[in-house]
């Protein structure tokens, strides 16, 4: 079977590779945090490596994800930190919550994973609805051409040990269409506990590289103002082939 959204073993791989925010990620979302009037509200949290990381510094956050295996590693990983997060399973060009908030935020380029520009105008018309007057609205994506090799397919491999000792290995089937824009990508996670083979699951991760100036027209079209882009954690302009960039905006203040 292939999954169609992050499997148990993709969440159990990840949080192990990568449990805390990366250096500069928690101090760069600080500032959208002390201005928001609110809840903050993180889109696709995935198994909580920020959302957990925010609510541990005492600050008020919702989180919503698509895989239900991410939400329930999430859950696990906050049990074991004290901590009860209020998680909502949805696609965020879905989202659908009787609350609006101050600071809106899509992290680690997890914009990319929006395809069709459908699926664009849905999800900044969907963040427009739940964003207060005067909220902000940051998010980071990959741009193009890609600054790394796709060769076809371009194999990689990775694997960790987990904290409960089993292993993981992460392997990744890719390749760029520079008409589309679009990397497609098959992941497998296989585990292994005392040495021996458990399962394998595998996923079809197929992502968007963007041009900004597009995605800027779109906001600017939805209404928001203060459309700035900047590099990946900083509000400093981008520098010369970027891999991953961000874009900052607001929905104007009543
Ligand atoms: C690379 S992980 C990033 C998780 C988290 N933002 C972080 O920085 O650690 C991507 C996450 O996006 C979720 N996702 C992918 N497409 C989505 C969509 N359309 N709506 C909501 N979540 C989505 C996946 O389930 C996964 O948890």
């Amino acid at each position: 079977m292939i999954y169609s959204h992050y499997s148990a073993l993709m969440a159990k791989s990840m949080s192990a590779n990568r449990p805390l925010p990366d250096e500069g990620e928690y101090e760069y979302l600080l500032k959208h945090l002390q201005e928001c009037e609110g809840r903050a509200l993180e889109l696709a949290c995935g198994y909580g490596r920020l959302l957990l990381y925010i609510m541990e510094q005492g600050w008020p956050i919702v989180g919503t994800d698509a895989s239900p295996e991410m939400m329930a590693h999430c859950q696990t990983l906050a049990k074991e930190k004290n901590l009860v997060p209020e998680l909502h399973c949805q696609f965020m060009q879905r989202l659908e919550l009787d609350e609006t908030f101050g600071f809106i935020f899509i992290s680690d380029g997890t914009f990319s994973l929006i395809i069709e520009d459908q699926d664009i105008h849905d999800l900044f018309q969907r963040v427009w609805e739940h964003l207060k007057p005067g909220g902000s609205f940051p998010f980071d994506f990959f741009t193009y051409p890609p600054t790394m090799e796709f060769n076809t397919p371009l194999k990689r491999g990775d694997w960790v040990t987990a904290p409960d000792g089993s292993i993981l290995v992460t392997r990744k089937l890719e390749r760029y269409d520079p008409e589309t824009h679009i990397r497609d990508c098959l992941q497998m996670h296989d585990l292994y506990v005392d040495g021996k083979f458990v399962e394998s699951q595998a996923y079809e991760d197929p992502m968007r590289y963007y041009d900004p100036t597009v995605l800027m027209d779109y906001l600017a079209g939805q209404g928001f103002i203060d459309i700035s882009l900047g590099g990946f954690l900083t509000d400093a302009p981008p520098e010369e082939n970027a891999a991953i960039v961000s874009i900052r905006c607001k929905k104007p203040a009543e």
